[in-house]
């Protein structure tokens, strides 16, 4: 595989030659002299058509850490708000001669468009397109859920070709908007993890009794059933026409239904972690009890993300593989 555009394109075994390197790229992270000869000569963009904070900073930070060249472009201050198009954006920086685009775009299938046109001829990696896929951010979940809910449970390394076989998840939330719980359902199927999605009806889309997951507006029912992980979601309320939408009541009613508070979190078992992609919104779908409490994972995922990223460049820039195993 040339690109990475979806969690939904990978098999078994190219998911975990992905999170194997991530845990080999780790191993090199811990060392005092960071930076790996890997990708020097090589150029990277960030195409940033839409806000990002960590998504951004990571993948510049696994691409220098692999001596890459990075130019940030973002959409805003450049000629996209002149009214220029993807297509021309590509062109010109197709140009300028550059070896990966790393792209997220507030459209759905911008990253898909720009992999099957000839507008530009390089590994294409999705940074987060629209409401439909965002797979690195499902591959540092996957490998922050290794490391703390298999082997020694302590978010040290997982051992190679471990995968997530029969453990429970939880992803609570904003489902309507996600793309984060929509490239989790595809990888953690993959993985072999059962999965059950939350959320209140009015934020969970047509279709999702198809997908791989279990569905259910009960969040308290979901924990009783004991999952090993809860990801919550972020209500986001900038994809939802006017503040809150009429998707929920109030944020008080969405909180007391379908809010990690300290409660609810008393009741998980003693091993299971809390994730959150981040941004979070505090005392709406997550309070600080849960945020801040030994059990969340949430910053762990920010520094397993640079090493999953790091992978990915690797595979899809220096071996001859691709993402190929
Ligand atoms: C997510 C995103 O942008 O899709 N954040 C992230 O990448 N860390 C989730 C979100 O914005 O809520």
């Amino acid at each position: 595989m040339k690109h990475l555009l979806s969690a939904a394109d990978l098999s078994l075994a190219e998911a975990l030659a992905i999170l194997d390197t991530a845990e080999a790229m780790a191993e090199t992270q811990s060392r005092q002299m960071k930076k790996l000869p890997t990708l020097r000569g090589r150029s990277v963009v960030n195409l940033f058509f839409e806000d990002s904070t960590r998504t951004r900073i990571s993948f510049e930070a696994a691409a220098k850490r692999l001596s890459a060249d990075v130019i940030n472009f973002s959409a805003k201050g450049s000629s996209v708000s002149k009214g220029e198009s993807l297509k021309d954006t590509a062109q010109t920086l197709n140009a300028m001669g550059i070896d990966a685009v790393v792209i997220r775009h507030h459209a759905s299938g911008a990253p898909h468009r720009l992999a099957e046109t000839d507008w530009i001829d390089v590994p294409v990696i999705n940074a987060g397109d629209g409401t439909h896929q965002h797979p690195t951010q499902a591959l540092l979940d996957a490998f922050t859920m290794r490391r703390f809910l298999c082997g020694a449970q302590d978010g040290s390394p997982a051992a190679n070709g471990t995968t997530l076989a029969g453990k429970k998840v939880a992803i609570v939330g904003d489902i309507l908007h996600s793309r984060v719980v929509r490239s989790n359902v595809n990888l953690l199927h993959t993985l072999g993890a059962e999965v059950t999605v939350v959320g209140p009806p009015t934020l969970i889309p047509v279709g999702a009794e198809t997908w791989t997951s279990r569905l259910s507006y009960d969040f308290d029912e979901v924990i009783d059933d004991g999952p090993d992980a809860v990801m919550m979601l972020r209500v986001q309320r900038e994809r939802m026409s006017s503040a809150g939408g009429g998707y929920f009541p109030s944020p008080q009613e969405y909180t007391r239904a379908y809010g990690l508070d300290a409660a609810r979190l008393a009741r998980l078992a003693e091993h299971a972690i809390v994730m959150h992609p981040g941004p979070m919104n505090r005392g709406l779908e997550i309070s600080a009890a849960a945020a801040d409490s030994p059990r969340s994972t949430v910053l762990h995922q920010v520094a397993n993300g640079v090493f999953v990223r790091m992978a990915v460049l690797y595979l899809l820039l220096a071996s001859d593989e691709g993402l190929d195993a």
